[in-house]
């Protein structure tokens, strides 16, 4: 379904990320792994096997998503589909949450999107004018992961919801901008899916940022409370949030435009207007 398509998936060490360069590669496309973690990176490539490349960077690096497009153009001549994922949560109650808190989150879940995408704008843009040119419609895809904590809110997640929402108008308004270039620009939101980010906190590790050691988690009391709320009755395996991004990197979803997909086993709880 993908032959001939080159992707950019951030975050594709692990986790939905890693899933979704799989899926992708799977399904035909050259993928380009991009993610902090380089030696976890080694295994994304290994399972996708001669089907993409990694680039092991911080992508909040302002330098960073001009590395991972051009790696994209040395590599393969081409960018058809980004999937911008990578991101860590960073949680805490709103009125102790300090200012690196709130611009951490920002950063990785607000302004490398918007960096990564104006990175490769003149790739996507020059590509879509010569395909016009040359009287052939051809889709390009952006899909950009944010949650129902965006969409919803959630306790504890102040900042991360407010990037997320932030990633939200990004997606509608690149949508308009770039519509007529015909490169879809869609989002995904998730609910619970099983990660690194959503294990029981003893389980779940850090996230190291610079001289910090972030805890990464949720308290087991409130992930049976949210598998309560779910219709499916459980949390999506990474494999089964790939499948919602991978749907929008595919032909059949070349009509939907600026919308936000929520993959969240019918969870519905929160403020959805
Ligand atoms: N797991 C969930 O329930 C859930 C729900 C809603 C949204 N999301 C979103 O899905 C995306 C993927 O999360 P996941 O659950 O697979 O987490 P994960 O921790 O399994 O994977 C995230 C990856 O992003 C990478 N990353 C983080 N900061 C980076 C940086 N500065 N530069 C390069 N790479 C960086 C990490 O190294 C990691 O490999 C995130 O944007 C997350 O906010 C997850």
């Amino acid at each position: 379904m993908l032959d001939g398509r080159v992707a950019v998936v951030t975050g594709a060490a692990r986790g939905i990320g890693q899933a979704t360069a799989a899926l992708l590669a799977e399904h035909g496309a050259k993928v380009v792994c991009a993610d902090l973690d380089g030696d976890a990176l080694k295994q994304t490539v290994e399972l996708i096997g001669g089907n993409g490349v990694a680039v092991a960077a911080d992508l909040t690096d302002p330098a960073a998503p001009g590395e991972v497009v051009g790696r994209a153009v040395a590599e393969y001549g081409q960018l058809d589909i980004v999937v911008n994922n990578a991101g860590y949560t960073w949680d805490g109650i709103f009125h102790k949450m300090s200012d690196e808190q709130l611009t951490a989150m920002l950063e990785i879940h607000l302004a490398v999107p918007f960096r990564l995408l104006r990175a490769a704008a003149p790739v996507l843009r020059e590509a879509a004018k010569r395909d016009a040119a040359e009287g052939r419609e051809v889709f390009r895809k952006v899909v950009n992961v944010t949650s129902i904590a965006g969409t919803m809110g959630n306790v504890g997640q102040a900042n991360y919801s407010a990037a997320k929402a932030g990633l939200i108008g990004l997606t509608k308004t690149l949508a308009k901008e770039w519509g007529p270039l015909k490169i879809n620009v869609n989002a995904v939101a998730f609910g619970f899916v099983e990660t690194r980010l959503t294990a029981a906190t003893a389980d779940a590790g850090t996230f190291e940022r610079g001289e910090r050691s972030i805890q990464l988690g949720i308290p087991e009391q409130v992930r049976e409370r949210a598998k309560a709320g779910i219709p499916l009755g459980r949390a999506a395996t990474p494999a089964e949030a790939a499948g919602g991004i991978f749907l929008l990197c595919t032909p059949w979803s070349d009509f939907v435009h600026g919308q936000v997909l929520t993959v969240a086993g019918g969870q519905a709880e929160g403020m959805t207007s």
